[in-house]
């Protein structure tokens, strides 16, 4: 069984960043199609109970979910209790990011591309840098360490502030992790020319003069994880060395030892980001059906997860949802 649930508890958004959604956003989930909290826990209990160890929070934007706090506290009162982590724009996190840790919620990560705000206006059609970079300090200073930091570099736009995040994120404490653009965006713009590749970063950082060694091996984690031992502004990192990590989906593929599965905001399972099709849960819920139900048709579409997401071969095609209405 899979260990690791990411819940997209909404599909809308607060930001529209123009890798991920079209300028007047998307055709939103009704009130309807999407899973009350209580439907959403009554699944996350059952698959907790069926093996799952963690449980992520995402979106689109899960801070926008008016309940998020209480989410995390029932989240947090299940037995056993799961790992609670959320993935967030920061936008408004100021506000509650002591809440959500009161309520439970274990680890934070914080998409922030740009540093620059009118790049981030740009970049995410929002001019909302000031209110993410509170909301992040906001998170460490209510405990949620270290705090993880998102980016994903796009050529012609922030490809040139690799190492300002980096810089940044080792004076603040913060753990950066890059992110190779997936063909997961609404528009379909996606090219596999003009991503930028994890050889790619590690060149730029390196050409920055930062000193970089690869930390064991990943497990089931996503990241590569960097160990930075030395750096041109090595007096002013936060600690005596600094981490890097970088997601590579696509240059250096790890589905082999994927544990995940996501949970749609309208109750959809799916067993990988590019699978062409999901499993209905919303359905047999609402039609009455008991705890076992619902685990036997959970064991099933997990015993059916695909080998791998096959981008690159022949007949990949890209999902039909969006990055946004699957959750990262
Ligand atoms: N490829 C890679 N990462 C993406 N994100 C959103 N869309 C894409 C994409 N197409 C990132 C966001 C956020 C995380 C949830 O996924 O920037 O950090
Ligand atoms: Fe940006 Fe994430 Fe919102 Fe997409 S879901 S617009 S990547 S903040």
């Amino acid at each position: 069984m899979a260990t690791d649930l990411r819940v997209s508890l909404t599909d809308l958004c607060s930001l529209r960043c123009t890798y991920c959604m079209p300028a007047e956003g998307l055709d939103w989930l009704t009130k309807a199609q999407r899973l009350s909290d209580d439907e959403f826990l009554r699944l996350a209990a059952l698959f907790v109970k069926l093996g799952v160890t963690s449980v992520r929070l995402t979106g689109g934007e899960p801070l926008v979910h008016p309940t998020l706090p209480e989410v995390v506290g029932r989240l947090a009162a299940l037995d056993p209790r799961p790992e609670i982590s959320l993935t967030t724009n920061g936008v408004t996190l100021t506000r509650s990011a002591a809440r959500l840790a009161e309520a439970g919620l274990d680890r934070i990560n914080v998409s922030v591309d740009t540093l620059n705000p009118a790049r981030f206006a740009e970049l995410t059609r929002r001019d909302r840098l000031s209110e993410v970079l509170d909301g992040v300090a906001a998170a460490a200073g209510a405990g949620l360490n270290p705090v993880k930091i998102n980016s994903v570099l796009v050529r012609g736009s922030n490809l040139d502030e690799a190492p300002d995040l980096l810089a940044w994120t080792l004076r603040s404490g913060f753990r950066l992790r890059f992110i190779e653009h997936m063909p997961l965006d609404a528009d379909h713009t996606w090219s596999r020319e003009d991503m930028v590749t994890a050889e790619e970063i590690l060149a730029i950082v390196e050409a920055a003069g930062y000193v970089v060694q690869p930390v064991g091996q990943r497990g089931s984690a996503p990241a590569e994880e960097f160990e930075i031992v030395d750096g041109p502004d090595r007096a002013s990192w936060a600690a005596e060395t600094g981490r890097l990590g970088i997601i590579a989906s696509i240059t250096r593929p790890f589905c082999r030892d994927c544990d995940r599965l996501r949970l749609t905001a309208d109750g959809q399972l799916r067993t990988c980001l590019f699978a062409q099709s999901e499993t209905d849960l919303r359905g047999p819920l609402r039609n009455g059906a008991t705890d076992d139900d619902l685990a036997a048709i959970i064991i099933a579409a997990v015993a059916g997860k695909q080998a791998g997401h096959g981008i690159g071969e022949d007949g990949f095609v890209q999902p039909e949802r969006s990055m946004s209405a699957i959750g990262g």
